[in-house]
């Protein structure tokens, strides 16, 4: 963990799910829960916190902003804007300010924070078990130092990838975080039908789960492609091709395409509907 983030104060914006994660790997990184403070709309979750990690709990909103180098914002997209209405004055031009919350655009945090250097994060949630997938874009692309903030704070979560604006960070979100339920909606398939083949439920997920990750683990280690590893396990008009042939013929890309864009359409509905 980079030396400068160990001395720097690091505030969350809300306790929930993502905060905790986000912790949880901080402290487990290296970062002093001295140096982390914390509030909550209720109370329930800082006393949890303070008692698991030892950081600090903090009453207000402002309060937090005041002590905080750096400012996490990880309140549900529905609350973030009524959370920053009462704040947006208390932010300085070098605290650094982060929001995780999905379908606030760049352009809207700027106009509820004023001053302070800002990002967009989004981690998938395979993050909370620190095998997460996590795109970022500031508001200035070129503050070096900001990136390799951003960089050393959710590396503990997993890979991170900088975009670059804001179709990007569209696309990574639909590709890896509704891309996370995605694969699942297909491993319940998969499971579905090899218990309909006489295997137990258990059988059948682990089957299932290894099937992917072993494909995974096996396209992350190799030198060569997807597409060349697919042709390694497929023999001419054997078995893996029949499937595949029928994949094809069933269009399984285009209707992939398909939901890609309906969840696309979805993001920027929803981002219209967040006043
Ligand atoms: N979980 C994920 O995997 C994931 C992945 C990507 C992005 N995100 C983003 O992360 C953000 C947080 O998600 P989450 O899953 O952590 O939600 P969550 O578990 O509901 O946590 C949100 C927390 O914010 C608190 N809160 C609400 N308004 C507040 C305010 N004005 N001041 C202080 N705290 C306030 C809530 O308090 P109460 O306890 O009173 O409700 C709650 O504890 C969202 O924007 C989401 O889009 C999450």
């Amino acid at each position: 963990m980079n030396p400068f983030l160990k001395s720097q104060k690091i505030g969350f914006l809300g306790a929930g799910n993502m905060a905790q994660a986000m912790i949880k790997g901080l402290v487990e990184g290296g970062i002093p829960s001295k140096n982390i403070y914390v509030t909550n709309r209720t109370p329930g979750k800082l006393q949890k916190l303070q008692e698991s990690f030892g950081v600090n709990p903090v009453s207000s909103n402002n309060e937090l902003i005041d002590i905080c180098d750096i400012v996490i914002l990880a309140v549900k997209p529905q609350d973030l804007l009524a959370a920053l209405e009462p704040v947006s004055r208390a932010f300085d031009d070098n605290t650094i300010v982060i929001s995780v919350a999905a379908g606030i655009r760049m352009e809207k945090l700027e106009r509820y924070i004023h001053g302070a250097r800002l990002a967009r994060v989004m981690p998938n949630t395979p993050s909370l078990i620190g095998r997460g997938l996590i795109g970022y874009l500031l508001n200035d692309d070129d503050d070096n130092a900001l990136d390799s903030t951003v960089e050393d704070l959710f590396t503990p979560l997993g890979r991170v990838i900088k975009v670059f604006d804001e179709d990007q960070f569209e696309a990574l979100m639909i590709s890896c975080s509704s891309g996370t339920g995605f694969v699942f909606e297909m491993m319940m398939y998969w499971q579905d039908w090899i218990e309909e083949h006489g295997f137990s439920p258990e059988e059948a997920r682990l089957m299932t789960i290894e099937t992917f990750v072993g494909a995974s683990l096996l396209a992350s280690q190799a030198q060569e492609g997807v597409e060349d590893l697919q042709a390694k396990v497929t023999s001419k008009k054997g078995v893996t091709a029949a499937g595949l042939q029928s994949m094809r013929e069933l269009e399984i890309e285009r209707a992939l395409r398909i939901s890609f864009e309906k969840a696309a359409m979805r993001n920027k509905e929803m981002a219209r509907e967040i006043k």
